[in-house]
């Protein structure tokens, strides 16, 4: 560490949240080194961050189980704390194949904790989700809230990696170890070069509206209005992942402070319901949005929202943009990129 510039490792850096953050290290002047498998991303988004940043991006082409490979990794480089992105995402697919995401998810941190511990690097800040709440019993979510019971294996890959950092930090205050609970990351950088790429169909809502919008999809299916909201649409707290990425600058700062434990939600602290963003998007872009209401999708609650003063007040940090720029900035990107980076 030089001067309060950091040399970062950020594992999953080429995917969706990874890549935005990547943009914002650069951009605060940290020194990053991404680490990727590309099992969900494509090695272009690199070249786009170099358009964006004018820096060039150091990567890694390597899997976060690789043991051999992270070791070489930090004999090589000198790490000073590592944001870990990588791991599956995708719930409906993490309860067809829950041996999958156990290993890339807890066994892939596993390896990427023995690895730091080898070289002494005692610095991580973690994606966390507010899926560890479960179904809360009260709004808005604050992170003293007990955790419940996530829904499906992908949530609890979540709430078992916070079990295991919190352990490791309470062993050995030389750890600074942030968990950050992410709520809804939606949108794109405002240049439209990088964005959400999903492969296959969209599993989440934002996505699958661009979709839609671009005539990729025929139409929305909005999964249930007869939840307890004010719509009956299920009610989410949609962050730009912008202002999530600089949440992680944040965080950062944090961890070089020596803020041993910190947990944040991160999110605006708003609710807005799927007919609601359905609304701010049609507003924002001109674009109609043809939908139908379907049933329910299994394991959804009604409401999820974010208690976010806590990260205002320990990191600073409050998320500014709103659901318009969301939406615009989302269509931006799904517009001069219809078919993802791979086109
Ligand atoms: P993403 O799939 O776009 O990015 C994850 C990246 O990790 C991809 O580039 C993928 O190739 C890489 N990766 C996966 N397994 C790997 C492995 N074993 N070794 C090396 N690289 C590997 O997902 P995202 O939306 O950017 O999410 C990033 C993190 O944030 C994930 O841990 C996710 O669970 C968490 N999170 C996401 C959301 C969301 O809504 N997007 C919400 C809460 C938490
Ligand atoms: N929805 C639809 N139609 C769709 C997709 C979603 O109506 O095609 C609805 C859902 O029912 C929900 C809302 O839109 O009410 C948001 O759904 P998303 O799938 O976009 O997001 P979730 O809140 O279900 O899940 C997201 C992440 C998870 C994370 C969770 C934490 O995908 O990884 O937030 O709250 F765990």
């Amino acid at each position: 560490m030089r001067g309060g510039i950091m040399h970062v490792l950020v594992t999953g850096g080429a995917g969706y949240i990874g890549s935005h953050t990547v943009v914002a290290l650069q951009e605060a002047g940290h020194d990053v080194l991404v680490y990727d498998n590309f099992c969900n991303s494509s090695r272009i988004v690199l070249d786009r961050i170099e358009q964006i940043t004018g820096r060039i991006v150091d990567f890694i082409e390597g899997d976060i189980r690789d043991r051999q490979k992270m070791d070489a990794l930090f004999a090589e480089h000198d790490i000073d704390a590592v944001i870990h992105f990588a791991g599956l995402k995708a719930v409906a697919e993490s309860v067809e194949k829950p041996y999958e995401y156990y290993d890339n998810n807890v066994g892939g941190t596993l390896s990427l904790l023995d690895a730091m511990r080898t070289a002494g690097c005692t610095n991580i800040i973690f994606s966390s989700s507010a899926t560890v709440y479960g179904n809360p019993a009260k709004l808005p979510i604050t992170e003293d809230f007990p955790k419940g019971a996530p829904a499906n294996p992908y949530g609890r890959t979540k709430s078992m990696i916070e079990d295991i950092l919190i352990d490791i930090q309470a062993a050995d205050p030389a750890y600074n170890v942030v968990l950050l609970r992410y709520f809804n990351p939606i949108g794109a950088h405002e240049s439209g070069l990088i964005g959400e790429a999903p492969q296959g169909r969209p599993n989440n809502l934002m996505p699958y509206i661009t979709q839609v919008a671009v005539g990729a999809l025929p139409e929305l299916g909005v999964f249930g209005d007869d939840y307890d909201t004010p719509d009956g649409t299920g009610v989410r707290d949609y962050i730009h992942v912008v202002d999530l990425a600089r949440g992680h600058v944040a965080a950062l700062q944090a961890v070089e402070d020596g803020c041993g434990l910190g947990i944040y939600n991160l999110g605006t602290g708003n609710g807005t319901s799927v007919l609601e963003l359905i609304d701010a998007f049609e507003a924002a872009t001109g674009q109609k949005v043809p939908y139908t209401i379907q049933p329910r999708r299994p394991g959804d609650v009604d409401a999820l929202y974010a208690d976010c003063s806590k990260a205002q007040a320990e990191l600073g940090w409050t998320a500014v943009c709103d659901i318009e720029r969301m939406c615009a900035d989302a269509w931006r990107w799904q517009q001069a990129n219809p078919h993802g980076y791979e086109a």
